[in-house]
């Protein structure tokens, strides 16, 4: 392997879409419709009928529909340049499930060691680093309970600065190992404790690590096909591992969605030659710093050319089952997957969102070809691999199209390398180029409106390419060059249905801040301003939350200098003014958003708290950024996941 790579930061983006389209171009948003599916309904018999993460639609079917929107109650906190989680007042954060706590399984719950000393066998009973998106499911399964309840919880990347006592200094088949497993997804289990705070419940019998290493199920359109099968899976069926879980999405039938993001970082082809395939999805001749292929040929992709094919996907986990083999939904499409949002049409039908998120990449929904069936759980299991994959066009009028992507149909044509779905799907991003969909500037979480069905809102963080060196120009959905504040776009659904194929679309924000020396960088923010906008979720109540990824490169520096650290907003999209209500410590993203039914105990994520521009830390002065959550006695600083709650009892928000 070359002794030359360079650290490719995680998630840098650089664009690898070539196509000459035109640039002009929760649980459910779950949107049934209320006349149909709640018809005769009494919320308490649909969350029964619907089981535990349908609370979302009980909640909603609690509330009138054109209701008055909500009124955010809290005072705003200002920039945060501390090394801590600041709340407004009469707010509490308390830190639930860090890096390196034990997930939970009986008799296998080794403790954190603060020098890195645990071993891999011992991390893969552990909570992996960097938590990202996540997802609260009541129990029992079938209830709406605020008190108890499952958490599936990505761990997206690692650090492996911190993750090894020395560091990268040396490096081995056990460090390789051991990152393996501190990434993919936990499911814990966690209980109110009735004093006001919570706890992960040990041992659980759900507590389980899903890792690099775990076998997973591939199912839909590109089960079998040749360009997914290996040497160590000749038959196209099984893949070992989910890694670079980015965001994520309950569905109304109670399973997770995790999504697999950069999973080029972790390839390397340093053959010279590369196949249209390979550059399109980034894979290059370095990685992006993990070094996995190192020593696990796996990832060397001159050796094992489909083996990339094998991930960008989205995968579906049943939290409720321990024993259940994860599965690699293909029929989502392979692209850098951010999250994947579930909504159900008045149809039936169970529409995901999902955005890609790079440079100059593309918005997708699936619409699946049966209907969600609220009485058999078993039933909506397969929902997901059989349905017409979407990507989106903008259009300069304020109208939009999504584009089928079908084998045979629009141009999708053999000649053009897309003799099968398998095909479409594996190569989803060659195919959206086809259908000459519309580049984004970088499309991250999709939320949609808990009280408005078919109102749809998704976070394009950032693009300072945008206009540069012969890249596409502003367009009307991305109107800025150097659009280095990001913007939150807005669609709602022709007839509000999740279903349609044609929508109207606005700009919802233009991030940014009024002080900027140009104009670009101005935005129109009303209320506290942000920018590099990533999370957004609605709650139960119709107020959307925005959480931030200012890149540690940038954060508090450059264009975002004064900014301090990176931030979580609420806004009420009826009267448009965002309103700051978290800060983090230094060098952290703020991630994952998740509400108990009762909208009162909200939990989000602190990903890679004193993480370095090189994204890899210092061995030697592992708190040289932030010791969060320890303090200055800490070991090292520790991604977590944290509960929120209002002192009074009172709800998030209010
Ligand atoms: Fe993993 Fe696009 O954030
Ligand atoms: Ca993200
Ligand atoms: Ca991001």
């Amino acid at each position: 392997m070359s002794e030359s790579y360079k650290i490719k930061q995680h998630g840098v983006d650089e664009p690898t879409n070539p196509s000459a389209n035109l640039a002009l171009s929760e649980v459910l948003a779950a949107r049934f419709s209320r006349r149909g599916v709640l018809k005769g309904t009494g919320a308490a018999g649909l969350a029964g009928l619907l089981g535990g993460s349908l609370a979302t639609l009980a909640e909603a079917a609690q509330v009138p529909f054109a209701r008055k929107a909500p009124v955010l109650g809290f005072k705003p906190v200002p920039f945060g340049f501390e090394d801590k989680v600041v709340v407004p007042e009469g707010y509490v954060a308390d830190v639930l499930y860090a890096w390196g706590d034990p997930v939970g399984i009986k008799g296998a719950m080794p403790a954190f060691k603060p020098d890195a000393s645990n071993s891999a066998a011992e991390q893969e009973l552990q909570a992996g680093m960097h938590h990202d998106g996540m997802a609260f499911f009541p129990l029992p399964l079938g209830s709406t309970s605020s008190k108890h309840g499952l958490m599936a919880i990505n761990h997206e990347y690692t650090d492996d600065g911190l993750l090894h006592s020395d560091g990268m200094k040396t490096w081995s088949a056990d460090k390789v190992k051991k990152a393996q497993a501190a990434v993919g997804v936990s499911v814990i289990e966690v209980e109110a404790t009735g004093q006001g705070g919570w706890k992960v419940v040990r041992p659980s019998k759900y507590a389980r690590r899903i890792h690099a290493n775990t076998p997973i199920a591939i199912q839909g359109p590109a089960r079998g096909h040749a360009l997914m099968q290996t040497e160590a899976d000749p038959k196209g069926v099984e893949v070992l591992g989910t890694f670079q879980n980015c965001a994520s999405g309950p569905t109304p039938w109670g399973t997770y969605l995790t999504c697999e993001e950069n999973f080029d970082g972790v390839f390397v082809n340093d053959s010279g030659k590369l196949t249209e395939l390979e550059k399109r999805y980034g894979i290059s001749n370095k990685d992006a710093g993990y070094k996995w292929a190192w020593e696990d040929f796996r990832f060397d992709a001159q050796l094992n050319p489909n083996e990339p094919n094998r991930f960008g996907w989205v995968v579906e986990i049943d939290p409720f089952d321990p024993k259940s083999k994860p599965v690699k939904r293909t029929a989502l499409g392979r692209f850098k997957h951010e999250g994947a949002t579930v909504a159900i049409a008045p149809s039936g039908h169970a529409v995901v969102y999902m955005g890609d998120d790079q440079r100059f990449e593309y918005i997708y929904k699936f619409v699946s070809k049966n209907t969600f069936d609220p009485k058999n759980r078993k039933a909506n299991m397969q929902l997901l691999d059989e349905g017409t994959l979407y990507v989106a066009r903008f259009d300069a009028d304020g109208s939009g199209q999504w584009l089928p992507l079908v084998a045979g149909q629009n141009g999708l044509s053999a000649d053009k390398g897309f003799a099968s779905q398998g095909d479409v799907v594996i190569k989803a991003r060659m195919a959206a180029d086809v259908m000459g969909a519309t580049k984004m500037d970088r499309p991250e979480w999709i939320a949609v409106h808990s009280h408005k069905p078919g109102e749809v809102y998704c976070t394009l963080t950032n693009n300072s390419e945008r206009g540069k060196d012969g890249k596409p120009g502003p367009d009307a959905a991305n109107p800025r060059t150097d659009n280095k504040f990001g913007h939150i776009i807005r669609w709602n659904e022709h007839g509000g249905d999740a279903a349609a194929t044609a929508f109207k679309w606005d700009i919802f924000a233009l991030a940014g801040r009024p002080d900027a020396a140009k104009p670009e960088h101005k935005g129109n923010i009303k209320g506290d301003y942000f920018g590099s906008q990533d999370g957004l979720k609605f709650d139960y109540n119709g107020v959307l939350w925005v959480e931030t990824d200012v890149s540690t490169s940038t954060v508090n520096m450059k264009e975002y200098k004064g900014m301090g650290n990176n931030q979580m907003l609420a806004v009420v999209p009826e009267t448009g003014e965002f309103r700051r209500f978290l800060t983090g410590p230094n060098g952290c993203e703020i991630t994952g958003i998740a509400f108990t039914p009762d909208n009162k105990t909200l939990f989000i994520n602190i990903q890679h708290p004193g993480e370095p521009d090189s994204e890899r830390s210092d061995p030697d002065r592992p708190l040289a950024i932030s010791s969060w959550p320890e303090g200055p006695k800490a070991g090292r600083p520790r991604a977590a996941t944290v509960v929120i709650r209002k002192l009074d009892g009172g709800v998030i928000g209010s």
